[in-house]
């Protein structure tokens, strides 16, 4: 079995630690968390599973230089997908956002990576209940469910581990 790949952005470190934290839950069958801006599509395509990782900035964006990062992140990662073939791969996203500053674009983001490898043929994984959260409009929400897990580190940080540990029950990783 292939190890599984996690890719994250971030400015501010938040969704970078909660990689870790990820990739501790999962033990043996987790590579080292690597910064998006520091990945190829090839990298990510060497895994058949893959865990992303995005916090939303602007207003209801991707981390990248547009929306005021610091560094290169998903923005200008995601068009280097273009034409790429994912088919076969499971791919489950993460988002961290603040849905009391951001109640019209909390988690925006997650949508983003889902639409960008939906597009690419891979197999999307790991959505979520929007029950526990209050916000009034999500990019990320279809058919009454976030397309990923949502974490919120302003407003409730201290659920974040049990949501996390429980998210990934709901992937069975190591069943696969
Ligand atoms: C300038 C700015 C814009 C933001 N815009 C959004 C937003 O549109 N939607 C949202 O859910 N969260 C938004 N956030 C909250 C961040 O996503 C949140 O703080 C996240 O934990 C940051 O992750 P990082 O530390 O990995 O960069 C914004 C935060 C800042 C500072």
């Amino acid at each position: 079995m292939s190890k599984v790949g996690i890719f994250f952005g971030t400015d501010t470190g938040n969704t970078r630690r909660v990689a870790k934290d990820i990739a501790n839950q999962l033990g043996d069958i987790a590579a080292k968390p690597i910064n998006i801006r520091n990945a190829s599509v090839a990298d990510l395509l060497a895994y058949d599973t893959l865990i992303l990782g995005t916090p939303t900035y602007g207003e209801g964006v991707l981390p990248g230089l547009s929306a005021g990062t610091a560094t290169a992140s998903w923005e200008e990662f995601l068009p280097s997908l273009s034409g790429q073939d994912f088919s076969g791969k499971k791919v489950a996203i993460y988002g961290l956002g603040n849905q009391k500053s951001y109640p019209n674009e909390f988690i925006d983001a997650v949508f983003y990576l889902y639409e960008a490898f939906s597009r690419c043929g891979a197999t999307l994984i790991g959505d979520w209940a929007v029950e526990g959260y209050q916000f009034k409009a999500s990019k990320a929400v279809i058919d009454a469910r976030f397309v990923g897990l949502a974490l919120d580190q302003e407003n409730q940080k201290e659920l974040t581990p049990t949501r996390v540990e429980a998210w990934l029950a709901s992937l069975a990783l190591g069943a696969s």
